[in-house]
């Protein structure tokens, strides 16, 4: 029998994101987000398609209660659309008491099923509205003070909620948003004209401001709210774990450790430790903007809990030359296979992931290590399968690939709570397929299989029935 070290109120279950899943973009009122305007875009979403019909959960929101009951799920992780909440966005334009209501809905109905909802107030899905009228992201007097506003909207309006998420993987907001393009604004480091000047800045000066809106936010739920509602707040931050290409090589080595820095450490030295990681402020220079004293106080202890999403494993070679002055990574390679030719995981259909659950559970210690030991929640983890999409519905319901990927990723979880981790959830990233953002629906992550063509009808798979079992044979009777 596995060890069980796993408490009995270990919050296991589901996670997802309204813009993936929800559709309805014109519905009760909702306004357009970046990501509505950003999929009109010739060529910027694989299949050409976006998230306006998704799975339809806005009006199949039982449904996808059903779903996460025959799991046996004990938490569920959402995202609130800001553009249901707020259409324009801004701190003195309208609030949509219909947007509230959907939310609050969702919140009692998974409550009366004893599902604790975990809520993300931001994933990805900003206001256009905001970004035409001031630049957005960019703009952190205004969008500060937005989010700020939009936030106490919700703390207010959900009392019910006791666990918050404010950002949904800032990196991915500033890097793929204003370096390489790959996600909503689409900015280009080599844009010829920046709002900021120097358009490689961009996604610095994002990250930066998203710091802050997390930490005014959670200063917001703390001082107004934690007291009377006892809930908790934090961050989700992505980052995977690194292996150097040749162990022998320093420089590797050092690039391994280079490489969760500028991915992880870049949001998370400011919250726990109240500074940029050095091998960045080394790097960058100048281009990494500085905390004003009043900025690093509302962002330095500003987690009750680490909110971690991770789903993948690599292998860092160093670089010798000079870094380009849009590089994001820290200088160096991120790779499959390492000097002696040994492969880290098998291919999946996603281009950057490839399962390595020993990766897992050395990134969570890595983790806990650096920040000493704070509570951490698992917010996403998960696969997709080579060729999924293209399978009979029989074999993607037989999803062993991804069963496999659970059943290794919860052991080594178990693994790293002996080692001394203090992890309290984990929310398999997802409860169904959905809008995989610039890979469209081609890439499927659900333990649900969705036939989007035929009525949307939902097919757990084979994962949506292990996720469960392998948890309880680590927790505590
Ligand atoms: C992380 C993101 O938060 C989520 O939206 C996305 O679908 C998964 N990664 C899989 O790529």
């Amino acid at each position: 029998m596995p060890e069980r070290v796993l408490d009995k109120d270990f919050a296991w279950g589901f996670a997802t994101a309204s813009y993936q899943i929800e559709g309805a973009p014109t519905a009760d009122g909702r306004g357009p987000s970046i990501w509505d305007t950003f999929c009109k875009i010739p060529g910027k979403i694989a299949d050409g398609s976006s998230g306006d019909v998704a799975c339809d959960s806005y009006n199949r929101t039982a449904e996808d209660i059903t779903l996460l009951k025959l799991t046996g799920a004990k938490a569920y992780r959402f995202s609130v659309s800001w553009t249901r909440i707020i259409p324009l966005g801004g701190r003195e334009d309208p609030v949509n008491q219909t947007g509230i209501d959907y939310y609050k809905k969702l919140v009692d109905d998974l409550l009366a099923e004893e599902i604790i909802p975990f809520v993300t107030l931001f994933h990805w899905d900003f206001p256009d509205a905001l970004d035409k009228r001031y630049g957005g992201l960019l703009n952190k007097t205004e969008f500060v003070a937005d989010y700020a506003h939009y936030a106490r909207t919700l703390f207010s309006a959900m009392p019910k909620v006791k666990n918050w998420i404010t950002f949904n993987e800032p990196w991915c907001s500033s890097i793929l948003g204003y370096n390489t393009g790959l996600f909503a604004p689409g900015h280009t480091s080599d844009r010829s004209k920046s709002a900021v000047g120097d358009s490689s800045r961009e996604c610095w000066i994002v990250g930066h401001n998203c710091l802050i809106a997390h930490g005014a936010a959670v200063k917001i739920y703390r001082e107004e709210f934690k007291a009377t509602d006892g809930g908790q707040i934090g961050i989700t931050l992505n980052g995977d774990s690194t292996y150097p290409w040749d162990t022998e090589d320093p420089l590797d080595v050092e690039a391994a450790e280079r490489k969760l820095e500028f991915s992880i450490s870049w949001f998370a030295d400011p919250i726990y430790l109240g500074k940029y990681p050095d091998s960045m402020a080394k790097q960058l220079g100048d281009r990494l903007p500085t905390f004003t004293p009043e900025d690093l106080a509302l962002v330095k202890g500003s987690n009750d809990f680490y909110g971690m999403n991770t789903y993948t494993a690599n292998y860092i070679k160093h670089k010798t030359t000079e870094p380009e002055a849009d590089d994001f990574l820290g200088n160096l390679e991120t790779l499959f296979t390492n000097s002696k030719g040994d492969c880290i995981g098998p291919e999946t259909q996603s281009f950057w992931l490839r399962p390595n659950a020993q990766g897992f559970k050395n990134l969570l210690n890595w983790i806990s290590k650096r920040y000493n030991y704070p509570t951490i929640y698992v917010t996403e983890n998960g696969t997709s399968i080579k060729g999924e999409n293209d399978m009979a519905k029989e074999e993607i319901l037989d999803d062993e690939f991804r069963a496999e990927y659970f059943r290794t990723h919860i052991a080594a979880l178990a693994g790293a709570v002996s080692d001394g981790c203090k992890i309290k959830g984990y929310l398999a990233w997802s409860l169904m397929d959905n809008f995989e953002w610039a890979e469209g629906y081609e890439t499927r992550f659900g333990v649900t299989y969705v036939d989007y063509e035929g009525g949307q009808v939902r097919y757990p798979k084979k994962s949506a029935k292990t996720v469960g079992p392998q948890f309880e044979a680590f927790m505590k009777t």
